[in-house]
């Protein structure tokens, strides 16, 4: 686990970034990304804000998930795997069970990414190999 740098002025004490700080507050979960092929290679790790998309931390990060109907849970190109703190996520609602029932690689910890808000916990997340879209262009 990574640690934080945020020591609070003392020397020699940090926090886990999503543990809580003295003062109470959260600091901002990690999202893990395990590595990708085309998207993220190398895998990314990168800071979201609480109650900020999936989709949207990743893009704004430099992660280029795909977001065919530009997030209005209309298609299931943003679909990830949740490998840790899926748990600490609010329900998807129906329209998004509804769709990922059609996602490519469909798992138990399948979500729309565009969708799933950052709760306070660290994340780790999996972009599936594939999107539907690309199964029916090169298969
Ligand atoms: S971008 Fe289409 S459902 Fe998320």
């Amino acid at each position: 686990m990574t640690l934080a740098g945020n020591n609070g002025g003392k020397q020699g004490h940090y926090y886990l970034l999503s543990e809580k700080t003295p003062s109470g507050k959260f600091e901002m979960p990690q999202l893990i990304f395990l590595p990708h092929e085309e998207i993220c290679p190398e895998g990314a790790v990168i800071q979201a804000e609480t109650g900020a998309t999936i989709c949207d931390a990743a893009l704004q990060n430099g992660i280029p998930i795909e977001h065919a109907c530009e997030k209005s849970c209309a298609c299931t190109t943003c679909h990830v795997i949740i490998r840790e703190g899926f748990e600490s996520l609010a329900d998807a609602d129906e329209a998004e069970e509804d769709l990922l029932d059609k996602a490519w690689g469909l798992e138990p910890e399948s979500r729309l990414s565009c969708q799933a808000k950052v709760a306070n916990e660290d994340l780790v997340i999996e972009i599936p190999k594939y999107t539907i879209n690309m199964v029916s262009e090169n298969h």
